[in-house]
Order: structure tokens, then sequence, then C-alpha cells
């Protein structure tokens, strides 16, 4: 298995190695390798057993860094910028010929994202290229927030994870570009969209495709998903459907009575609180010994929106 730890020092040597290494985010556990190095970055790909056509973040710690991979970095986004990282917020902007076509699965554009962990930006501080990184689990599982999560299942594949303890957003960047003087979201995340046109005293456009080639996957119509069946409903009529089955229940604020394998998002009814709960508790009962796994969609406010999304992806079945 992969050694856990806190030494940003033998992280840094292992990625100077063109080694991978997995890392704390806010948002989720992210596997990191150098953003420059193509042959590292087919390892990303191999490890995660991801399709070339989904392409990957670029990961730093300064806006000044920026300049060096990206054609323009339009005034509106650069404010943004500004205001929110590091933050769970990722920018797409026209790529440099220095970043290999293999990051962007040979799209104009690259991801860029400013992560908001001590630990990370530590190391990115102490590197002298970016981290090319996608969330540290196998393609189309349910996204890391804890390191033993990533150790579970890629441990046997990776040298070092270095252990930034949970996640505190829980669910993975805002991604947004800019065209036609609009900012678009083309995949909602940590930073919410009310949160984003306060910033930008604008509306924003939602651009949202599903498909299962996306431009922009993170966006295929199956991801974060268990390995049992999951069905989003009614949580007393789901109950009533499946009984006679071992059931396991995800609900948002409520408590079910009699139910043994339960989880509860937020008991307050907080979005925030829920996307900090939502991957690991779907992980937990996906390792418990129910079924089929029920849940109920949340309130579509705040970062409510992007926690529906993530649980139609993980329900969807063809
Ligand atoms: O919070 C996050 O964003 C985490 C942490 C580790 O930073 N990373 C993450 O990476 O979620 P990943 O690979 O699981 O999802 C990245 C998604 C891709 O699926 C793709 O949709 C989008 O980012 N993406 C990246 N570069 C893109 C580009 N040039 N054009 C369109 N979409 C892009
Ligand atoms: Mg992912």
């Amino acid at each position: 298995m992969a050694i856990l730890g806190t030494d940003i020092v033998q992280a840094r040597q292992f990625l100077e190695q063109g080694k991978l290494v997995a890392i704390p985010t806010e948002t989720v556990y992210g596997l990191a390798g150098n953003a420059l190095d193509p042959d590292a970055v087919l390892s990303i790909f191999e490890t995660k057993a991801r399709p070339s056509f989904d392409p990957l973040i670029v990961h730093t710690d300064s806006l000044q860094k920026i300049e060096r991979w990206v054609k323009e970095f339009p005034k509106p986004l650069q404010a943004l910028a500004k205001a929110v990282w590091p933050g769970p917020l990722t920018i797409l902007l026209p790529r440099k010929e220095i970043i290999p076509d293999i990051v962007t699965s040979g799209l104009d554009t690259v991801g860029i994202r400013i992560p908001n962990h001590p630990l990370t930006l530590s190391l990115l501080q102490s590197l002298d290229f970016p981290l090319a990184a996608p969330s540290a689990n196998p393609f189309g599982y349910i996204s890391p927030t804890q390191a033993t999560h990533v150790n579970e299942q890629l441990g046997k594949l990776i040298p070092y994870i270095l252990d930034g303890g949970a996640c505190q957003v829980g669910i993975e960047s805002t991604i947004v570009a800019w065209a036609n003087n609009q900012l678009q979201v083309l995949r909602l995340g940590g930073l919410s969209v009310e949160a984003l046109e306060d910033l930008i005293g604008q509306k924003v456009i939602l651009h949202l495709n599903q498909s299962s080639n996306p431009q922009a996957p993170g966006m295929l119509k199956s991801h974060y998903a268990p390995r049992k069946p999951l069905y989003i409903g009614d949580l007393e009529a789901l109950l009533k459907q499946h009984a006679g089955k071992r059931i396991g229940v995800m609900s948002f604020q409520q408590v079910l009575p009699g139910v043994t394998i339960q989880r509860t998002l937020s008991p307050q009814g907080n979005t925030h609180e829920a996307s900090k709960n939502l991957f690991r508790f779907l992980r937990e009962l996906d390792q418990s010994d129910a079924e089929v796994l029920i849940t109920e969609f949340v309130p579509e406010v705040d970062l409510g929106r992007a926690i529906n999304d993530r649980l139609r992806r993980a329900a969807y079945s063809e």
C-alpha cells in the first residue's frame, strides 16, 4: 500500500521523479503528477483507468505563474480568480503549447485551479511545475474525501498519499469559462451559482450538457457511482418498494425510524454540511451489507444543485 504522511519533501521527490502522489484539496483528493511531463500524465490516466477524452485540471499555487501556461486570462475571470482562489473553482483558459496535449485531451483550453489546502499549497510552492490532478478514484466511482479512501482503491498503484484529513467542501470544483462576455458554468461544484452571480454581478449561463462522450466530462451521465443500485425519490415510498431487501438509506435531514443502515447528510438542513458528507456516506453505504441504496434530492439551493447533480449521476443506469 502507499505511504500515508504529511512529508512535503518526500511528496516533492516522488513527483520530481515522474511518479504520482495523491494530494488533499478542499474539494476531493487528487491524483497528482507533473502536468508538463506527458509520461507522468499518461500514468495518471492508466492508474485511474480513465478514458483519454476526459481532460485533467492543472493545479498551481499562484496567479503569477499562470501566464506561463495560458495565452490569455480575460479580466473578469482574473477578478473572479482573485476573489475565490485558493478555492473550489476551475477556470478554462486558452492553453500555450507548453501544456501537453494529453492533459487537455487535445482541447485548446486548459482547466486551472488554485486549491485551498495548506499542505498542497506548500507542496505546489516547492515545485517548479504545476500538478495535473483528477479526483483520486478509479474512473466513474465515488470521489475520495479522505486519505484512506484513496489508499483503499489506488494504494497499490502509487507510492505516497499526502494526508490532509477530511476534505472540507467534499464535492469537486465548479468549472467555468468566459464566452460572449458571460460566465459559462460547465460543471456545478463547490462554489454555488448564487455565490458566482454575487461575485460577478450578473447571471451565469449554465452549460451542463450530458452525453456519453462529452467535451466536458465529469458530465458523463453515469459518474460518482456506487457499485450497489442507488434509487432517488421519496424515502417512505422507496422503503415500501424495496421491502424485504436490506436497504441503506441516505437522507437529507430526517432520521427514519426502524432503519438500521442509515446516514443523514445534514440534520440542520445545511447544504454545505451535506456536501462535505456526501461522498463519504455513499462510500460507507456501498461498503455496508445493504443490498440496495435509497436517497432523496436535497433543496435546489446553494450547494444543493451540485449535490443533486452528483446524486443523479450516481444513480444513473442504462
Ligand atoms: O475539485 C476538483 O476539481 C478536483 C480536485 C482534485 O481539484 N478535480 C477533479 O478532477 O474533479 P476530475 O478529473 O475528476 O474532473 C475534471 C473535469 C473533467 O471531467 C472535465 O469535465 C473538466 O474537468 N475539464 C478539464 N479540463 C477541461 C477542458 N479543457 N475543457 C472542458 N472541460 C475540462
Ligand atoms: Mg472525477
